[in-house]
C-alpha cells in the first residue's frame, strides 16, 4: 500500500506581529500532516497554539515561510482565492460553535455548501441532512441553535465544517466548552472521521485524554515545536 499523501505542510513558518515591540507568535515551524491523520496540538497558554492553527487554516499569513495545502502554495493566492480555497479544502471548529441563531440547523450546515455553489438546492438539503444524520442529530434539522444542547450545537458545527468535504478539519479547543460525555462524543467523531473518511484532523486542546486519542501530538513551547511524536 502506498503511503498516505501529505495534505498540509509548513516550510519554516514564522509569524511576527509588527508592534512597537515586535511580537513573535510562532517561529520556524516545520509541520506536516498526512491524509487521515489526527494530530493534537498542546502547549501552555500563550505558546502559540491558536496562532499556528490560524496559519494552518489560512486565516492568517506567515511573515516568513510558506504553507502548502493539498499541493497548493497558498502564498500565491490573493484574498478572494484564499477565501474560496478555505471553503473548498478546510473546515473549522472552534470552542464556541458560532452558529447563526436566526437560521435553522439545516440552514447553518447548508450555508457553506451554498457559498461554494456546486450543488442544487435539493442536493444541498440532502447533503446537510446526511451530515447531521451521520452525527446522530438528523432529527434536529428544523430546530434553531438555541433549542439544542451544547453538545448538539457542537455537532452541528462539525457538520457545517464537513459541509464541503474538506481535506482537513482545524479545531481550536473543540471540547473546551463541553462536559465529559459530550467531549467523548466529539473525540469519537474525530477519530472516526480520520480513520473512516480519511479526513485530516488538527486539533488544539488542553484536554489530555483528547490529545492522547489523536495519532500524533505536537507540543508547542514559546511559539516553537518542542515535541512532535506518535501518541501511545
Ligand atoms: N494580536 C495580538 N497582539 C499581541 N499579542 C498577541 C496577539 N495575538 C496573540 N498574541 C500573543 O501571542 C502569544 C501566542 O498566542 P496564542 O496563539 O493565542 O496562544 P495559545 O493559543 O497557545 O494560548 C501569546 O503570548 C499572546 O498573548
Ligand atoms: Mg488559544
Amino acid at each position: 500500500m502506498s503511503e498516505p499523501r501529505i495534505v498540509i505542510e509548513t516550510e519554516n513558518v514564522t509569524r511576527i506581529l509588527a508592534e512597537t515591540v515586535p511580537v513573535t507568535l510562532v517561529r520556524e515551524i516545520n509541520f506536516r500532516a498526512k491524509a487521515g491523520e489526527f494530530v493534537s496540538i498542546t502547549g501552555p497558554s500563550g505558546s502559540g497554539k491558536s496562532s499556528l492553527l490560524y496559519l494552518l487554516g489560512l486565516l492568517d499569513a506567515p511573515t516568513e515561510g510558506r504553507v502548502i495545502v493539498d499541493g497548493a502554495d497558498t502564498s500565491l493566492l490573493d484574498r478572494d482565492e484564499l477565501a474560496r480555497f478555505r471553503l473548498e479544502h478546510l473546515g473549522f471548529v472552534f470552542q464556541f460553535h458560532f452558529l447563526l441563531p436566526e437560521f435553522s440547523v439545516l440552514e447553518n450546515v447548508a450555508i457553506p455548501i451554498r457559498r461554494l455553489g456546486k450543488l442544487s438546492d435539493a442536493e444541498t438539503k440532502v447533503r446537510a441532512v446526511e451530515l447531521l444524520e451521520g452525527l446522530e442529530i438528523g432529527d434536529q434539522f428544523e430546530k434553531f441553535p438555541d433549542q439544542l444542547s451544547g453538545g448538539q450545537r457542537q455537532r452541528v458545527a462539525i457538520a457545517r465544517a464537513l459541509a464541503n468535504q474538506p481535506t482537513i478539519i482545524l479545531a481550536d479547543e473543540p471540547t473546551g466548552n463541553l462536559d465529559t460525555r459530550n467531549s467523548a462524543i466529539v473525540q469519537d467523531i474525530f477519530v472516526r472521521l480520520a480513520k473512516e473518511q480519511g479526513t485530516t484532523i488538527i486539533a488544539v486542546t488542553h484536554d489530555i485524554e483528547f490529545a492522547e486519542a489523536a495519532d500524533r501530538n505536537v507540543h508547542l513551547v514559546d511559539g516553537q515545536i518542542a515535541r512532535d511524536g506518535r501518541t501511545v
